[in-house]
């Protein structure tokens, strides 16, 4: 499985912050925004990574990343000319996918949760083995600003509604996508939609038809945070602080996620800390050797 992490848009809502900035280079907390999507990749194991972000920006993310083999990871990179939505990361990403399947993740949402690598597992498995999509439906207050999940009667999936006026459920997509290789043929056909995007939702409503979309509902324990306005980035790095600061230990540490999951050894991890300067993280990955 590929993964892709889409780190471009305009940002606007986050602007002047945004203004030279790319919006998932922000910190959050402790750390640069794109590193928690990134760790979730690395600790499901999918570790040949495509980002793609604009033109001006995707240097931005080579410096920081580079091709990744410090983490023992594989990254690529690509443009996306403009924001003409979620769903051009496949098209973008046609080459880099091959033919494998493709789990994509929004550069600005953030998760949390034990439990979650479990249900990661099982979406893995289902697009590898049985050609299914699997997305995630969490209970928010303002499900309007998302893809909203509609039921029926039954309590079956019926549509994914793209940003409704009329919200039929609180049930909001998050930002983390499993797919059979064939979204690559279904994002070539959707038309984009009346705000000019091609939308993900779109391409959730043909596998839907087909019955071959897995909606995974997430328990409330789970925690999703979405970083795109002011509030719910700051909201987002207290989160990650409190959490840090209680338990004494990282989210989202990709040095330490790499050599847990035995991408990188000790003697790399130690090369990684000779080359940071002093720091309150780079203290925190001494402790780990
Ligand atoms: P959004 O939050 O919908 O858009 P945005 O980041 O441009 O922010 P704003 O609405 O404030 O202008 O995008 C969700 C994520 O997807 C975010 O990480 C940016 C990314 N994205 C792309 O990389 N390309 C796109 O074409 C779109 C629509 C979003």
């Amino acid at each position: 499985m590929k993964g892709i992490i889409l780190a471009g848009g305009l940002g606007s809502r986050l602007y002047p912050a945004t203004k030279v900035v790319s919006k998932q280079l922000l910190p959050v907390y402790d750390k640069p925004m794109i590193y928690y999507p990134l760790s979730l990749l690395m600790m499901s194991k999918i570790t040949d990574i495509l980002i793609i972000s604009t033109p001006q920006d995707i240097h931005l993310y080579q410096r920081l990343l580079d091709n990744g083999s410090s983490l023992g990871i594989k990254l690529t990179y690509i443009e996306q000319p403009k924001p003409e939505g979620l769903a051009q990361a496949f098209i973008l990403g046609k080459d880099f996918i091959g033919d494998d399947c493709v789990c994509l993740v929004l550069g600005d949402n953030i998760f949390y949760g034990q439990g979650f690598s479990f249900l990661i597992q099982a979406a893995i498995n289902r697009a590898t083995k049985e050609q299914m999509a699997t997305i995630f439906g969490y209970y928010v207050k303002d499900p309007q600003r998302y893809g909203v999940v509609s039921f029926n009667d039954k309590k079956e999936v019926i549509e994914i509604q793209e940003k409704p006026v009329n919200p039929k459920s609180k049930f909001a997509v998050i930002g983390l996508y499993f797919f059979p290789n064939k979204v690559i043929e279904i994002a070539k056909k959707i038309k984009p939609s009346n705000r000019g995007e091609l939308e993900i939702s779109e391409v959730n409503n043909y596998f839907l038809k087909e019955k071959s979309l897995k909606v995974e509902l997430m328990d409330k324990e789970f925690v999703w945070l979405d970083t795109g306005t002011q509030d719910s980035l700051l909201e987002a790095s207290n989160f990650i602080k409190t959490i840090e600061k209680r338990q004494g230990l990282k989210i989202a540490c990709i040095e330490e996620i790499a050599i847990k999951k035995g991408y990188i050894l000790k003697s790399d991890l130690k090369n990684i800390i000779n080359s940071m300067g002093a720091s309150n993280y780079s203290e925190y990955l001494k402790k780990l050797i």
